[in-house]
């Protein structure tokens, strides 16, 4: 139960697809939190990489990553790559496809945790991702695992990518969300996993709103 007046930490972990961006952001909006979405960062330390191409030469992204300035901006809804907005190059396919190699690094995720640990330090937030229950906050004050199938979490992203004009199938959309379960799932650190005391919400065939008003009960009851 979220008491009157305090300060509030909520987590939220889930594979691609599973909604958590969406739903952590309208949670954020009712609630009155900061949004914080860790996959953004990890999406611009891979635009960094890309504009320097440094996307094999891991020792050098290390070191660009080290003195670069993430920043979020409009509550979250845009990000900051070294003063230029990135927020629409950070969805691109480019990214997309290398962006999990990129988040296995741990020198890279050493760096990008300690940020989102300072940006958390003053409490008041909702923080998503694929370690945020486990490793980033592991004292939130609620965490939240959220899920769904393959098929569903496929047909999402399809839906996003065909509103964005992206020339691609259901099908190739389905062996990428797979393929990067796969990789998020068993990379050797971090990986994708919910924390043991994690409520799991299934969010097949539900709506964001269904899913948005599951977790806001549960933080105020
Ligand atoms: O949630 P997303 O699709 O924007 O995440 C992009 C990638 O970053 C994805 O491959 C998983 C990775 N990621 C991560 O390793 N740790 C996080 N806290 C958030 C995302």
């Amino acid at each position: 139960m979220k008491k009157k007046g305090k300060r509030v930490t909520i987590a939220m972990d889930g594979p691609a697809g599973s909604g958590k961006s969406t739903v952590a952001r309208y949670v954020a909006e009712k609630l009155g939190l900061l949004y914080l979405d860790s996959g953004a960062m990890y999406r611009a330390v891979t635009v960094l990489a890309i504009d320097n191409n440094v996307e094999k030469h891991t020792s050098k992204l290390i070191e660009l990553v080290k003195k670069c300035n993430i920043e979020f901006k409009n509550n979250g809804k845009t990000i900051y790559l070294n003063n230029e907005d990135v927020s629409e190059r950070i969805r691109s396919q480019e990214v997309n496809l290398l962006v999990a190699d990129i988040a296995k690094v741990p020198e890279i995720r050493k760096e990008i945790v300690a940020h989102q640990v300072r940006i958390g330090e003053k409490g008041n937030i909702i923080a998503e991702g694929r370690d945020l229950t486990t490793i980033v906050f592991p004292q939130a004050d609620f965490k939240f695992y959220l899920d769904a199938t393959v098929q569903e979490r496929a047909k999402r992203r399809f839906a996003d990518l065909q509103a964005q004009h992206v020339n691609t199938t259901l099908k190739a959309v389905e062996l990428e969300i797979s393929e990067r379960d796969k990789k998020d799932i068993s990379r050797e650190h971090s990986p994708l996993k919910a924390a043991a005391d994690a409520i799991v919400v299934d969010t097949t065939g539900k709506t964001i709103e269904e899913v948005v008003d599951i977790i806001v009960s549960k933080v105020k009851t």
